[in-house]
This record gives structure tokens, C-alpha cells and sequence, in this order.
């Protein structure tokens, strides 16, 4: 078996509807962190972990997501002529090689599951990463990269997985631990959105996965699942029925849920705080916004 992982696919073909009304007009990966698109974050750590071939599953009206990665030779020539090296730098590391990055339409939002399942013919037969974008994860070294380097010890399926409080279990797919090796525990079973008393654990995925491709085959098969969507932790939970190796990998790092608002406003501030020009004048404005509202209270 196969165990270099060189092709990621990024599920982007969500509807983003918490993010209305900016996301009826703008891909939600296209929102900022301070100045770089939630993509970006996401393309850097697929690169540090050795991906090859980026796979984006895109719907109606991500255009804005396909020009982010084309070159722009106006401004490329306009910062040039100016001597702005250091941004013309910035612009080319958001440059793509040609034929490196490949679109897929998934043509209605029927699930996560589905949207990778559209990835297949590209995928064909060999192990593959998936990345969420609205999950972004600030690590040391890159959450792919520490998966990446566990998957090739393993083989199997891999996800990650991150402890999360009781009641938010409904909001994740959750998994049965087998056994728990620290960090990475084996798994025998997924659970995708359960109720709080169903939840097998508290230790839920979030938006990494490695895959084999058998997982693309399961996916053929899967009906509709929690919400009425076609859940890829179904197809990765049939794996586990058929008894091949599903693991969770512990990552260390921070996450930010920017799919939602309050996570992608925790991560505004802490990218902000962690850029060395705005570190100080930020720090000063948060310490007395919270002084302010003490003063108020
Ligand atoms: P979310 O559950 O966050 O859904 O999808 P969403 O549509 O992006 O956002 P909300 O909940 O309406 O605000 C998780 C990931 O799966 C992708 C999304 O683009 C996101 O990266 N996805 C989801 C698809 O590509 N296709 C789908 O049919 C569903």
C-alpha cells in the first residue's frame, strides 16, 4: 500500500449561510485573517505537508476563489516599478504552478461526503488529504504535516481529533475510542452530530482527514445521512465495519471554528496579536477596550 500522501482536496462548495448575507457574494474561504484568505492558510499548511495536487470541490459563485490563484501581472509589473519587493514576494507565494491545482464542481450542497466523492476521478487509487479551511489551526508545525508524518507509520484512515466540552459534541462527528495511545487513539465507530447522551466521547473531528481511497468507494453507496447530507464520517465509519484501521490523531495546536462567527473573531484577534506591526497597537486597544467595559460594568 501506497502511504506517500500528495493530493489534498478542499471541500469548498458549502453554502456558508452563517456568514450571510457577505457570503451571497463572497466564498467564505475568501474572508480575511488579517490579510490572507482563510485558503491561504490552508494551501501553506497542505504545502508543508508535502501535498503536490490541490483539489478544490467548488459550486456556483466561488469565482473569486479561482482568481485568488492565478498570477496578476498588472500588479506584479506596478509593485516591480515601484520597488516593492516585499509585497511582490507576498503576491508569489499565492501563485499556484500550472496544472498543481485542479477544480470540481459539486453541482447542489448534498454534504461533505458528497463534495469529496465529486473529487474521485482525480483521487483515483491512492491515499489523499482532505482540508476544511474554516477550521484553521495555528501549530508549531502544521496539523497536515504531524498527521502526514503519523499516517506513514499507520497506513488506515486518519482524523483529526480535538477534545471538545460535553454539550458541543452535537455540533461534531464524534469518536468511539478503541484504544487510547496518547496521541492518537484507534477507533471503532463515529457517531456525526449525536445527541449529548449518545455522544461515545468527547473527542471530536475536525477538518483534517487522511484517506484511502476505499473510503471514495463507500462513499458510492452512502444515502443520506444527520441533517439529510451525505456525511463523509459515515463513509470513513464503514471502514471500521469492514474492519480496516480508522485512527484519531491528537494534534497539537490551536483551532478556530472560522465557520462560524465567534471562532472566526477569536482568530482575527489572536492572528492579529501574533504579526509583529500590529502586536503592540493591537494589544493596547484590546487591554483598553476591556478596561473601558470594566469602567461601564
Ligand atoms: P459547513 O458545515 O461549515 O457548511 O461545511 P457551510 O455550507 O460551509 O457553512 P454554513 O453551515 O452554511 O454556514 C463544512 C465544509 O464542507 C464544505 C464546506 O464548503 C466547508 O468547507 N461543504 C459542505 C461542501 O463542499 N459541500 C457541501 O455540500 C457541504
Amino acid at each position: 500500500m501506497k502511504r506517500r500522501v500528495t493530493k489534498a482536496v478542499f471541500p469548498v462548495a458549502g453554502l456558508g449561510t452563517r456568514f450571510l448575507p457577505a457570503t451571497k457574494s463572497i466564498p467564505k474561504e475568501i474572508m480575511t485573517l488579517v490579510d490572507r484568505p482563510l485558503i491561504q492558510y490552508a494551501i501553506d499548511e497542505a504545502r508543508a505537508a508535502g501535498i503536490k495536487e490541490f483539489i478544490f470541490v467548488t459550486s456556483r459563485g466561488k469565482g473569486a476563489l479561482e482568481d485568488y490563484f492565478d498570477h496578476a501581472p498588472e500588479l506584479e509589473t506596478s509593485l516591480r516599478k515601484k520597488g516593492k519587493k516585499d509585497l511582490l514576494n507576498t503576491l508569489k507565494n499565492t501563485n499556484m504552478d500550472s496544472g498543481a491545482i485542479a477544480y470540481i464542481r459539486q453541482h447542489k450542497a448534498l454534504g461533505l461526503g458528497h463534495a469529496v466523492w465529486c473529487a474521485r476521478r482525480l483521487i483515483a487509487n491512492e491515499p489523499f488529504a482532505v482540508i476544511l479551511p474554516d477550521d484553521v489551526i495555528a501549530a508549531e508545525k502544521p496539523c497536515l504535516q504531524q498527521m502526514v508524518e503519523a499516517y506513514e507509520e499507520t497506513g488506515g484512515c486518519m482524523v483529526a481529533a480535538m477534545e471538545v466540552p460535553a454539550e458541543k459534541a452535537p455540533s461534531y462527528g464524534v469518536l468511539d475510542v478503541k484504544e487510547d495511545m496518547g496521541s492518537m487513539v484507534s477507533v471503532q465507530g463515529m457517531v456525526e452530530k449525536p445527541s449529548m447522551e449518545e455522544a461515545p466521547s468527547n473527542l471530536a473531528v475536525i477538518g483534517r482527514y487522511i484517506l484511502t481511497p476505499q473510503v471514495l468507494q463507500n462513499l458510492n453507496k452512502i444515502k443520506q445521512g444527520a441533517g439529510g447530507e451525505i456525511q463523509l464520517t459515515d463513509a470513513i465509519a464503514q471502514e471500521i465495519a469492514a474492519e480496516r484501521d480508522v485512527y484519531g490523531y491528537r494534534f497539537r495546536g490551536q483551532r478556530f471554528d472560522c465557520g462560524s462567527k465567534a471562532g472566526y473573531l477569536q482568530a482575527t484577534v489572536a492572528f492579529g496579536l501574533s504579526r509583529p506591526e500590529l502586536r503592540d497597537e493591537f494589544d493596547a486597544y484590546l487591554a483598553e477596550m476591556s478596561s473601558l467595559r470594566k469602567a461601564a460594568e
